[in-house]
């Protein structure tokens, strides 16, 4: 186990470092620490989870043209390059298809306790004061604007709008980052994220503020 992580964290390593979206390879080394971390809380398969983790954000179809199976096809073309057998393949194949938040309207659900860790690790990455850096970073990537008083917030019903939404960073926040808390699926998970949320609220309070001149 010890020599397939390692060659994980050399691959993800090598792929993903230098991003300046918000998913570069801190962001999977935070995501690896954190399920570690709710995975032996939650009593998870602790291979299935590091892997998962690890390879989670290989290939994101936003960064790969729209092509949804671009992740999970690049991570199983990896660890079938490894002495990994094909029931963990196919569990972290599996996660990596749905770990992605998909809209407000949208149920991700995960059937398994591994899928729900990586999950909730994956989401309290988009919290707290590393998650407003993430957002603002992902959205002077993707050419959005900080805010917009002019444009209110959109509770996407499906996959498609949320996808093509082109919104303000400040409205993604009501899109998504504020909406994690209620939709964590580990005991653990829900514990951090009740913090960074309440983190984020004061943040926003603040923006807000500063930005109507009240402060
Ligand atoms: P993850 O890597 O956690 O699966 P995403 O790929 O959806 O999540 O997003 C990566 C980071 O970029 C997250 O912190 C997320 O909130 C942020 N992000 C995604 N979409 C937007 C957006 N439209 N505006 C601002 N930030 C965004
Ligand atoms: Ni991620």
């Amino acid at each position: 186990m010890e020599a397939i992580l390692e060659n994980a964290v050399e691959h993800v390593r090598g792929a993903l470092m230098g991003d300046s979206s918000g998913h570069d390879w801190w962001h999977v080394d935070r995501v690896w620490k954190m399920a570690v971390r709710v995975g032996e809380a939650e009593g998870a398969d602790p291979l299935i989870v590091q892997l998962a983790a690890l390879l989670h954000d290989i290939a994101d179809w936003k960064f790969h043209g729209g092509d949804l199976t671009a992740g999970p096809r690049a991570a199983r073309a990896w660890l079938e390059s490894q002495a990994v057998g094909a029931p963990v393949i196919d569990a972290v194949c599996a996660i990596i298809d749905k770990v992605s938040f998909e809209g407000a309207g949208v149920a991700t659900e995960m059937p398994t306790i591994e899928g729900r860790v990586v999950q909730d690790a994956d989401r309290l990455d988009a919290l707290g004061a590393i998650g407003i850096a993430r957002a603002f970073a992902y959205g002077g990537h993707d050419g959005r604007p900080l805010h917009d008083p002019d444009s209110a917030p959109v509770l996407h019903a499906s996959a498609e709008a949320y996808r093509n939404d082109r919104g303000s960073t400040i409205n993604h926040f009501h899109e998504k980052l504020l909406l994690l808390k209620e939709r964590m699926q580990t005991r653990t998970g829900r514990a951090i994220a009740a913090q960074r949320h309440a983190f984020m609220e004061s943040y926003l309070q603040q923006f807000h503020a500063e930005w109507e001149g009240r402060l």
